[in-house]
């Protein structure tokens, strides 16, 4: 099964994702961690992409794309997170046979919120909030017991950007695959339990 998370910043992407993981035994595939451990990597192109990063710019396509295209080569299922982000990513992958888009829908007032609180593993794989969703023991991954960190990327200034950037170039891609008729859209606002059960029913269906 080949799924896509499509959804603006904070929307819950990464915190469904590894739920989906875990249920379906499917790879996630996170294209800003991506990013991200070749920013750690400090190599050339890592350093090109922390510019876009940092200004909460989406990083060239041809970038991403053939990073995305790599990680998924010998893979036949998996859920990529946060990619494909422009229609030109989208049609980038069109041989694949998608089993379903699933758009979590959410307006910025909250996802400002969640941004603030949002804590992260040392490895950048495990997603807590504060409030929200805390670890059992503050400040400490319960999975791989690392200390938690806030991404760099986090700050209002740079979450505003990310939200108009989502909205100039990501929002055409939730009609992109309406039009081919897979697209589920999941109300984001509610609950991590209430969101993941909404994502079993359509995909159980
Ligand atoms: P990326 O890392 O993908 O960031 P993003 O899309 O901005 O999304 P986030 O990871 O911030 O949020 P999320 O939706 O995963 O939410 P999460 O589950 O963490 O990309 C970073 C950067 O990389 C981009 O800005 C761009 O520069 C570049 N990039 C990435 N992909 C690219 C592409 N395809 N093309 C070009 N450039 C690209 O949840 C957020 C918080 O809320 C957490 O604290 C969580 O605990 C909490 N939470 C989650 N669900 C709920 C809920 N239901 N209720 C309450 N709290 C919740
Ligand atoms: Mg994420």
């Amino acid at each position: 099964m080949k799924l896509i998370l499509l959804g603006p910043p904070g929307s819950g992407k990464g915190t469904l994702a590894e739920k989906l993981e875990t249920k379906f035994h499917l790879t996630s595939i996170s294209a800003g961690e991506v990013l991200r451990e070749e920013v750690n990597k400090k190599t050339t192109l890592g350093k090109v992409i922390k510019k876009y990063i940092d200004r909460g710019h989406l990083v060239p396509d041809e970038f991403i794309t053939q990073l995305i295209l790599l990680e998924i080569k010998d893979k036949k299922n998996y859920i990529l997170d946060g990619f494909p982000r422009t229609v030109e990513q989208a049609k980038a992958i069109a041989g694949l046979h998608l089993h379903t888009v699933i758009y979590l829908e959410i307006p910025l007032t909250a996802v400002v919120e969640r941004l603030a609180g949002r804590m992260v593993c040392g490895k950048g794989t495990h997603n807590y909030h504060i409030i929200y969703l805390p670890p059992k023991k503050s400040g400490i991954c319960d999975k791989d017991g690392s200390k938690l960190v806030q991404r760099k990327d986090d700050t209002p200034t740079i979450v505003k950007e990310r939200f108009r950037v989502y909205t100039q170039k990501t929002a055409p891609v939730i009609k992109y695959y309406q039009q081919k008729g897979i697209l589920k859209t999941v109300d984001a606002s509610a609950a991590p339990k209430t969101v993941f059960a909404e994502a079993l029913k359509i995909l159980k269906r």
